[in-house]
C-alpha cells in the first residue's frame, strides 16, 4: 500500500481524477470499479469538468459500482444508481447500458470476469474500515452478496444523506466482496477529512488482514494507492 498525502481535498481529488483519465486514455475500453458516498463527489465533478473541456472519450468504458441499497427503487434520490447518474454518468458520453450495479438478478462477479476484470477500482472507506459495504466480520474470500449494514454505518449515512432519519436508511445492500475488490488490477482508495484520521492511522499500521477492519484486506494486493488529504493523513506519513 502506497500512501499519498495532499494539502487539501481538491488536490487529492485532482490526483484521483488524473489517474482515472490516464487509465481511460491508455485503454479506452477500460473497466472501472466505482464508489459512491461523499468522498468521490469532488473527483466526479472534476471528471465532468474534464469531459466538458477536453472531451475525454468514455464511450467504450464500462463501470461496475461497488454497492447498491436493497429496498430503494433505482430512481430514488438516495439510490446509488441515482447518485452515479446525477454526479457522473449523465454528464459524460458513457453508454448507460455499460454501467452496472449489483442486484438480485445479476451474477456480478461472473459479469465482471466476463468483461475482463476491473482495471481500476476506486474505493472510499467507512470510519469502521468498511470498503464497499464489507462491514467488520467480512471474509477475505467474500464475493458480491447481500449484506447487513451495521448500526454505525446506518447512523452515519442517515446524518449525511437522509436528514438524520435512521428509519429511512435501508439496512441491507448488495456489495462486492473483499475478494471481488482484490481481483481488480489496480486500486485507489480515497479518504478525506478529519473524521477518517483514526481509520487512516489504523490502515497505515496494517501488517496483516484482520476481518474486524475490512480495509486491511488491501494489504494482500500489489497495486494499491491510498490518497489522503492533510486532515486525515496518518501521523508518520
Ligand atoms: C460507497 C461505499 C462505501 C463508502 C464509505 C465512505 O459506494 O462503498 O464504502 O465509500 O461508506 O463513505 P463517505 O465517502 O460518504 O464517507
Amino acid at each position: 500500500m502506497k500512501f499519498l498525502k495532499f494539502n487539501n481535498s481538491h488536490l487529492a481529488s485532482e490526483f484521483v481524477k488524473e489517474q482515472i483519465i490516464k487509465q481511460i486514455k491508455t485503454k479506452p475500453e477500460s473497466i472501472l470499479g466505482l464508489a459512491t458516498g461523499s468522498t468521490p463527489i469532488i473527483s466526479y465533478n472534476l471528471l465532468v469538468q474534464d469531459f466538458q473541456k477536453n472531451k475525454t472519450n468514455w464511450s467504450k468504458v464500462k463501470t461496475f459500482n461497488l454497492d447498491e441499497y436493497i429496498g430503494l427503487p433505482t430512481n430514488h434520490i438516495q439510490s446509488y444508481r441515482y447518485f452515479m447518474n446525477d454526479n457522473l454518468f449523465n454528464h459524460i458520453n458513457i453508454d448507460i447500458n455499460n454501467t452496472y450495479f449489483p442486484n438480485s438478478k445479476n451474477d456480478y462477479d461472473k459479469l465482471i470476469e466476463k468483461e475482463g476484470g476491473i482495471d481500476l477500482q476506486i474505493l472510499g472507506i467507512g470510519t469502521n474500515g468498511h470498503i464497499g459495504f464489507n462491514e467488520p466480520g467480512s471474509k477475505l474470500t467474500s464475493l458480491t452478496r447481500a449484506v447487513d449494514l451495521v448500526e454505525q454505518t446506518i447512523k452515519i449515512n442517515a446524518d449525511k444523506f437522509f436528514n438524520g432519519n435512521i428509519s429511512l436508511v435501508p439496512n441491507k445492500a448488495f456489495s462486492m466482496g473483499l475478494a471481488s475488490i482484490l481481483a481488480a488490477k489496480k486500486i485507489i482508495l480515497i479518504a478525506l477529512g478529519n473524521s477518517k484520521k483514526e481509520t487512516m492511522q489504523k490502515l497505515f499500521k496494517t501488517k496483516e488482514f484482520n476481518s474486524n477492519f475490512p480495509a486491511s484486506a488491501l494489504i494482500k494486493h500489489k497495486d494499491v494507492i491510498i490518497v489522503c488529504d492533510k486532515e486525515c493523513a496518518p501521523d508518520g506519513l
